[in-house]
């Protein structure tokens, strides 16, 4: 189980991760921010499960969630910001995991616009949610899934996925303390998204670990899907990929998904 006195003590004095909603087994960590939010929960409650019995992926796919090796975890966040920009703070969001994946001597890489990988596999996706509230403000549910500890996974993922236990040569990871240098590294750059009011300032640390930069990709519109060359992220975080005839395109993550040619990547 994770141990909620660490975690505590590890967030101490913090904004995010100050209020902590620890549950043994829950359907999942972003509905259980939600039912946070209507009885009074405010900026910056992260609830953390050791298993999910509904965990939820992005694109209406579901989240395995393996109890008591991972992370599963969600911040609520209430921004000052108006609501377009929102999207934003999932790739702030993949940034600090990345931060911390690299603190722990791993290369972690982003896959735009919010998975981490390693050596080309995924180890965190992230689901963010935007609700509004009766009176028009809005609130944020970042939900965070790091597979950790995890050494086998189903069959139907293996291929793509991959733990920081297995790039580490075996080497067991402390859940707590990683988790609370996640939430620190958010809470920072939070506050840098929130002073330039866009993704301005965290672009070049983004593009410095983005796994598509010049990379050839497949860009999957629903229009019909297209090949090109991944440049970068625009301030706004979309991504802009160059056409072969060397028009550029800006990607809006909404509605299109990006792989390698070759595989996940
Ligand atoms: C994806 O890559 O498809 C996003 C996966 C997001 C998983 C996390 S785990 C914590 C939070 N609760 C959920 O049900 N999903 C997110």
């Amino acid at each position: 189980m994770i141990d909620e006195k660490k975690l505590t003590a590890l967030l101490t004095g913090h904004t995010i991760g100050g209020t902590l909603i620890c549950r043994e087994r829950t359907d999942s960590t972003n509905p259980e921010i939600c039912r946070a939010r209507k009885v009074g929960a405010g900026h910056g409650t992260v609830a953390v499960a050791e298993e999910q019995t509904a965990g939820k992926g992005r694109r209406g796919r579901s989240w395995s969630s393996e109890p008591g090796m991972n992370l599963y975890f969600s911040m609520l966040l209430l921004p000052e910001l108006a609501a377009d920009k929102a999207p934003m703070l999932t790739l702030a969001a993949a940034l600090a995991v990345a931060r911390a994946v690299r603190e722990l001597g791993l290369p972690a890489q982003i896959k735009w616009p919010n998975d981490v990988v390693v050596s080309a596999r995924k180890v965190c996706g992230i689901l963010t949610e935007l609700f509004f509230e009766p009176d028009g403000r809005y609130y944020v549910v970042v939900g965070t899934g790091i597979n950790v500890n995890q050494t086998v996974f189903p069959e139907e993922i293996g291929a793509a996925a991959t733990s920081l236990r297995r790039e580490a040569k075996g080497q067991i990871f402390d859940r707590e303390a990683l988790l609370a240098r996640v939430l620190c590294l958010f809470e920072a750059d939070y506050g840098r998204f929130l002073a330039d009011g866009g993704f301005g300032g965290l672009r070049a640390d983004y593009e410095a670990y983005l796994v598509n930069r010049n990379a050839h990709v497949r860009v999957e519109d629903p229009k019909g899907a297209w090949t090109g060359t991944a440049l970068g992220i625009d301030d706004g975080g979309e991504l802009l990929v160059r056409r072969p005839d060397g028009s550029v395109e800006t990607v809006y993550a909404g509605e299109v998904s990006v792989r390698g040619i070759y595989g996940y990547v």
